[in-house]
């Protein structure tokens, strides 16, 4: 049985049948008629579904997140377009498992980034002791080795398996450029790297496999603080109680204005490395999803998209 093409499932009007896979635990809202929402995703595309039918609300009420046959219709309501789920049934074979809709990039790729820009870092004076404390808190045997394949996000920028590893590597590679040309930040190269390093780093506990965790309601940055409490002593009897309580500050205070304000510079600047890597990788992911070339843009409403050079 094939998955279903969300590209084309969503077109308004469109009926498919095949697999979907409900990557979170869907919602019922009340209405006219009780309907259920939630959504479906393949291969980093996630799209909205909705549906009126009791049989399919209580089955997804049931057995929320999962692989499901389907029938659907591509609905569009004020210019929304999202899925509608006219019946559903429980999957049953094994042919097709959760990572045949996740999308995921090559783990050689991302180890062979992350080593390089660790080593850059390394030429900028980032200490052995620090570079040391970074591989052990990576590899800590709680994460179960899921910095390394949990997604950044759920729907948006690197919401694919090794998307919180590429994220970070991406965001080392902001800091070099910003080292570069900023030489005042060089005596703080340690408190940078490892600041970039853990600001996520709690993402491991608020998603699991590319989806919300069971206790996602404690955020990242509160899961992330509380991890890192077991590296405590190392950090201040390597560097001091102010470089712990730093990195504390920047773990805190790196959603800038959209959560906790931040309270240090070094929390600052790794926000804003944060806004432009993830809202860069973002634009040019809805770009890439946009049917033509003109498309909307949730921050900026309608965009352009880039316009390659073409020369002769
Ligand atoms: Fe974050
Ligand atoms: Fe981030």
């Amino acid at each position: 049985m094939q998955i279903i093409n969300l590209n084309e499932a969503i077109l308004n009007g469109r009926t498919s049948s095949g697999l979907i896979y409900v990557n979170s635990d869907p919602q019922v809202r009340p209405g006219r008629k009780d309907y259920i929402l939630g959504d479906l995703m393949y291969k980093g595309k996630v799209v909205q579904f909705r549906s009126w039918d009791d049989d399919v609300l209580e089955i997804l009420r049931a057995h929320g997140k999962g692989i499901y046959r389907a029938d659907t219709l591509g609905q569009e309501y004020k210019s929304f377009s999202y899925i509608n789920i006219r019946s559903i049934d429980l999957y049953v074979d094994n042919s097709v498992s959760e990572e045949d809709f996740q999308d995921c990039i090559p783990q050689e790729e991302l180890e062979s980034k992350w080593t390089e820009a660790l080593e850059q870092l390394q030429a900028r004076g980032l200490s052995d002791a620090c570079r040391k404390l970074i591989d052990d808190v990576v590899n800590d045997p709680e994460l179960e080795g899921r910095f390394f394949t949990e997604g950044a996000a759920i729907k948006h920028h690197d919401n694919l398996i090794g998307g919180l590893w590429n994220h970070s590597s991406k965001m080392l590679r902001i800091l070099i450029a910003l080292l570069d040309n900023n030489k005042e930040l060089l005596p703080s190269v340690d408190l940078m790297t490892f600041s970039v390093v853990a600001h996520d780093i709690g993402k491991v506990f608020e998603y699991d496999a590319l989806s919300m965790s069971e206790h996602w309601y404690a955020n990242h940055r509160v899961r992330g603080i509380e991890f890192l409490v077991k590296y405590r002593e190392r950090i201040i009897d390597s560097y001091s109680e102010q470089f712990y309580r730093q990195v504390q500050a920047v773990i805190a205070g790196h959603h800038g204005e959209y959560g906790d304000r931040p309270t240090t510079v070094a929390a600052v600047i790794v926000h804003y490395i944060d806004s432009l890597e993830s809202q860069a990788t973002e634009l040019l992911r809805e770009q890439e999803a946009a049917m033509e070339s003109k498309f909307f843009s949730t921050g900026f409403g309608y965009l352009e998209s880039i316009c390659p050079d073409d020369l002769d």
